[in-house]
């Protein structure tokens, strides 16, 4: 689920199970009681790294088959004795090869906690050590070195742009900030003045589909391209925009003179002067935020847009519906609920006692826990160290040694450690976007504004792998066939 296991090669020359590397059987002997058993090797639960003598009648009876089979896991049907044999690649088993055995009986795993949604060769997460990579390029590497627009150019073509390359997709999303003037004036304005700018951001994707109805042709790439760079251009333009609105301020049009991250800070914070120079700090803060953001492997919001985009609908509707599943509060609305928590938390003294509370099940520690890392979140740790450069220039967030000493107590105390709830990238990020003069209500958009690179390139991997659509099944636990009762005998 979460790609921890990489695996080794040997799982990848023998093929997927349709190359008939899965082998089906009929167990000599009784039938076991009722029931299905899952087991890897001989003892059911580890997985085989060579032939494995003696794991089942019919291997025995094909040597030439077990010596092929490296990494394999067997299932028995119980209530027939038939048994296959599949293989473990890149950390997976095939449920096609699952289901040929046992048609109709489905994995109930209604959060995807063991389920693999998809192959991906975007973004590589080690949970358990703390390992976040784009195309294999540690995350401390690009955000140090590399530019968000580069990035995103990365995790769209899986490999750094030369030069050249890099000037002509910088070209290309530059020219492409601005928003229909109708869209602006008509829509955006039609909001009402206090609405969420998340609210916005979401309906305003939605409602570029309609500017673009090319964009329904996902098929054509030369069509796609051209949505990919609407989309990552747009959206700090919709972003600002949505913010401008929610506190009264005039819309700024994008000024193609500025770079990526100096153009989206000057949409939001200009005031009356002509030209809005940000701080260099607090541009490479920002940039460094949207490296951080822009992709997560199958979170959330990029499982909704796969799910989405899986109907074949165009890339703007498949985008509003990735950024919706962001606006939840256990998702993108974090960083949003850490500032609140640590605004009510109010002082250091308070925060053995709210720690505890949470400990005796009053509430979570927002920007704890994730479904991924059970370890420190390699995320949150570059963005501690760009708090300190961030507040050099814009004075310290109070509320920093609050979340500092709440990371201290909580990383002290055994309800957390044991269940390994470590800080995530939400719980100095909000501190930041504070500092630098962002509302609470604009974290998420924040959020959303990078996520964009790493929707549209699961957007173009999912197509180019796989065009059926998503339709997971259900089991159905409720009434069976009964009559319909008239209302008087209710
Ligand atoms: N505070 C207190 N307890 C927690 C927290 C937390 N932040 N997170 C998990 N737990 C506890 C749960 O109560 C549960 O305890 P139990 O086993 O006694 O029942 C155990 O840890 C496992 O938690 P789950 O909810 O099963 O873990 P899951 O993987 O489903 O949830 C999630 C992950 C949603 C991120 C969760 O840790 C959480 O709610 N965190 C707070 C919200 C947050 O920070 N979200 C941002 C995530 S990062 C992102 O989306 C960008």
């Amino acid at each position: 689920m979460d790609g921890t296991a990489r695996a080794g090669k040997q799982g990848r020359t023998h093929g997927r199970g349709g190359t008939g590397r899965a082998r089906r059987s009929k167990r000599a002997g009784p039938p076991a009681p009722s029931g299905t058993a899952i087991g890897c090797g001989d003892d059911g639960i580890s997985s085989s790294s060579t032939a494995r003598p003696g794991a089942d009648d019919v291997s025995l009876q094909k040597p030439k088959e077990v010596e092929v089979v490296v990494d394999s896991v067997t299932i028995t049907d119980n209530r027939n004795g038939q048994t296959i044999e599949i293989p473990i690649v890149d950390g997976g088993v095939s449920a096609e090869e699952w289901s040929k055995l046992l048609p109709g009986i489905w994995f109930y795993d209604p959060a995807f906690m063991a389920t693999a949604c998809a192959e991906s060769s975007i973004t590589f997460i080690d949970g358990d050590r703390g390992i976040l990579e784009y195309r294999g390029y540690p995350i401390q590497q690009l955000t140090e070195q590399s530019t968000y627009l580069e990035v995103a150019y990365l995790l769209l073509y899986g490999e750094l742009p030369t030069a050249e390359q890099l000037d002509g997709w910088v070209q290309e999303i530059t020219y492409h900030t601005f928003i229909h003037e109708s869209m602006r004036k008509r829509f955006l304005e039609g909001f009402h003045y206090d609405a969420h700018p998340m609210g916005i951001l979401v309906s305003a994707i939605a409602a570029l589909s309609t500017y673009y109805p090319d964009a329904k042709n996902i098929f054509d790439p030369d069509v796609r391209h051209k949505q990919i760079i609407r989309l990552i251009a747009k959206m700090p333009t919709l972003a600002a925009a949505a913010h401008r609105y929610s506190v009264g301020m005039p819309f700024v049009y994008p000024d193609n003179s500025h770079d990526f991250p100096s153009n989206f800070l000057s949409m939001v914070l200009k005031t009356p002067e002509s030209r809005f120079e940000a701080d260099p700090v607090l541009v490479k803060a920002m940039d460094a935020l949207f490296i951080l953001h822009a992709d997560h492997e199958q979170n959330c919001s990029t499982a909704a847009l796969r799910v989405v985009a899986s109907s074949q609908v165009d890339p703007y509707s498949a985008c509003a519906a990735a950024c919706a599943a962001l606006y939840g509060p256990l998702h993108g609305g974090a960083n949003e609920a850490v500032i609140r928590m640590l605004t009510e938390i109010g002082c250091l003294e308070n925060v053995p006692d709210f720690v505890r509370s949470v400990n005796e099940g009053h509430g979570r520690l927002q920007g704890f826990g994730h479904r991924v890392y059970k370890n420190y979140d390699p995320r949150a740790k570059i963005i501690r160290d760009i708090a300190y450069e961030v507040f050099e220039v814009t004075g310290k967030n109070p509320l920093l040694d609050i979340a500092l000493r709440l990371e201290e107590v909580a990383l002290a105390d055994e309800y957390f450690t044991s269940r390994k709830l470590y800080p995530n990238v939400d719980f100095y990020s909000g501190l930041i976007y504070q500092a630098m003069g962002f509302p609470v209500e604009m974290f998420p958009v924040l959020f959303a504004v990078p996520r964009v690179a790493g929707w549209v390139a699961h957007w173009v991997e999912m197509l180019e792998h796989n065009t059926k659509i998503a339709r997971p099944r259900q089991l159905y636990v409720g009434h069976r066939r009964r009559d319909y009762v008239p209302m008087s005998s209710r």
